[in-house]
């Protein structure tokens, strides 16, 4: 069968894709998200299960995912029905797409919320509040911002804003340009902090709480959570690496950007642990404080630092690009969507979908502040937004992606478009997505929502 070209080009080379992937993949889900949740659930063995995630799980998953959109070449939506027609005869499997799209716009809707925090940080920071600090006044600070909605608004149609701007104009090459010397410059103050925590926190404390396993801690939630983060994280399970594989040259190896991108990801994840445990076990920050955790713990090692103004700045500012780079990639999917089926232009595209997202982030605007002692299931409507898309959606769209990479399409034409031979490689990622990835979420999901016990308690 002759192979479909895709309709805009194609990435200069791997590099270029890895930097592509990795910019949606380094985001608030690294530093903010992964901190907080590892404190939330106790520890080193809730780490240890998001690594085991991580590496058995999300990279076949990544890997499956950028070899349908190769073969595809399209839009998410489009790739999985043309594929799905192709080995099954089957259409229906665009429910992949479509349920990718609605939970990158769900997902965007509070990453916003927060990439709006970090932004009014940099101010924050440049203007020397947090200069020799203790925890007391940097969480006052933290309250006292996101305690009054309309300030949190402001901020977070301004970072909404500027995601539109950006996907109306269609010039997301420009920003993976920047890509490549922001992120470097991100992971090089990351270990420049790690450093800094290591004098000013308690080092010993915070690494133990993360590496040392005490399983007794660890709930059948606390394994949903980690699962959905390795598919957070990762930017998986929702079609999002599907979009960019499309772009990927066809002599390019899937396997090798893929476990660069996925070594890139956790490395900057397990510093920003790095970072903040120490602090907060030195400052009496509560682990388990949740969303506000980074913030009330990173200017605690600007405000010791000489020049803490401006590296919490640049801190503030490399977080604030890195979550800007991964929101394009959330609110892609719906606005190429209707650009391709509903022949709208893109401006109105990007503007139609930032309206909805906008007013859906309203609800975890609120959720800190005139809603905070609302709440139900989870906890707060942002709660509650988040498991949803991060521990239920994305979690069944990589089952379903795993599925139909593992079983739907034909050993041979897998074996062709990975391009690693059929040798031990091919058979251990064939056997962790036929076997191992969808047995493990099934479960998984199982077992968080009560239909199975596996733990017997
Ligand atoms: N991976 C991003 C982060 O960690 C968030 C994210 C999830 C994402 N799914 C995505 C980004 C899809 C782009 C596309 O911050």
């Amino acid at each position: 069968m002759a192979k479909r070209l895709p309709l805009q080009g194609l990435w200069s080379n791997r590099m270029a894709f890895v930097l592509a992937v990795s910019g949606s993949a380094v985001g608030l889900g690294n530093i903010w998200k992964f901190p907080y949740i590892t404190g939330q659930n106790g520890g080193g063995a809730f780490v240890l299960v998001y690594l085991l995630c991580v590496f058995a799980i999300g990279m076949p998953i990544m890997m499956s995912e950028i070899m349908i959109g190769r073969r595809g070449r399209r839009n998410p939506i489009t790739t999985m029905r043309l594929v799905g027609e192709e080995e099954s005869g089957q259409a229906w499997w665009q429910i992949i797409g479509v349920g990718g799209t609605l939970a990158g716009c769900i997902i965007l809707s509070f990453y916003s919320v927060i990439a709006g925090w970090a932004l009014a940080y940099i101010f924050k920071s440049i203007s020397g509040v947090f200069m020799g600090s203790s925890a007391a006044d940097v969480a006052e600070v933290f309250s006292s911002f996101t305690g009054s909605w309309p300030s949190v608004l402001l901020w977070y149609t301004a970072f909404l804003g500027m995601t539109v701007a950006i996907v109306a104009n269609g010039v997301q090459r420009g920003l993976e340009k920047a890509v490549r010397i922001l992120r470097p410059a991100l992971m090089l103050l990351l270990l420049v902090l790690v450093l800094f925590s290591w004098r000013h926190g308690d080092f010993e404390a915070g690494f133990s709480f993360m590496f040392a396993s005490d399983f007794s801690k660890l709930t059948a939630n606390s394994v949903l959570v980690a699962l959905g983060h390795a598919f957070f994280t990762l930017s998986i399970g929702m079609g999002a690496v599907m979009a960019y594989g499309a772009y990927l040259p066809e002599d390019s190896s899937i396997a090798s950007a893929s476990l660069a991108v996925v070594i890139v990801d956790t490395l900057i994840a397990l510093a920003a642990g790095l970072v903040i445990f120490p602090l907060v076990f030195a400052n009496g920050v509560s682990p388990s404080e949740g969303p506000g955790l980074m913030f009330k713990s990173m200017p605690l090692v600007f405000g010791a630092m000489p020049g803490g103004a401006v590296f919490g700045a640049l801190f503030f500012a490399l977080l604030t690009f890195a979550a800007w780079t991964s929101s394009i990639g959330l609110i892609e999917p719906a606005v190429s969507w209707m650009v391709e089926a509903r022949h709208v232009s893109r401006v109105r595209a990007a503007l139609t979908v930032g309206g909805l997202v906008w007013l859906l982030g309203i609800a975890t605007v609120l959720s800190f502040n005139a809603l905070s002692d609302f709440t139900f299931l989870r906890g707060t409507l942002y709660a509650n937004i988040d498991f949803l898309a991060s521990n239920i959606l994305l979690p069944v769209g990589g089952l379903l992606i795993t599925v139909f990479a593992g079983w739907v399409v034909c050993r041979n034409s897998s074996a062709d478009e990975l391009a690693i031979g059929t040798g031990v490689r091919f058979r251990l990622w064939r056997a962790l997505t036929r076997l191992v990835a969808p047995l493990a979420v099934l479960l998984i999901l199982l077992n968080a929502v009560g239909v199975l016990n596996l733990s017997g308690g």
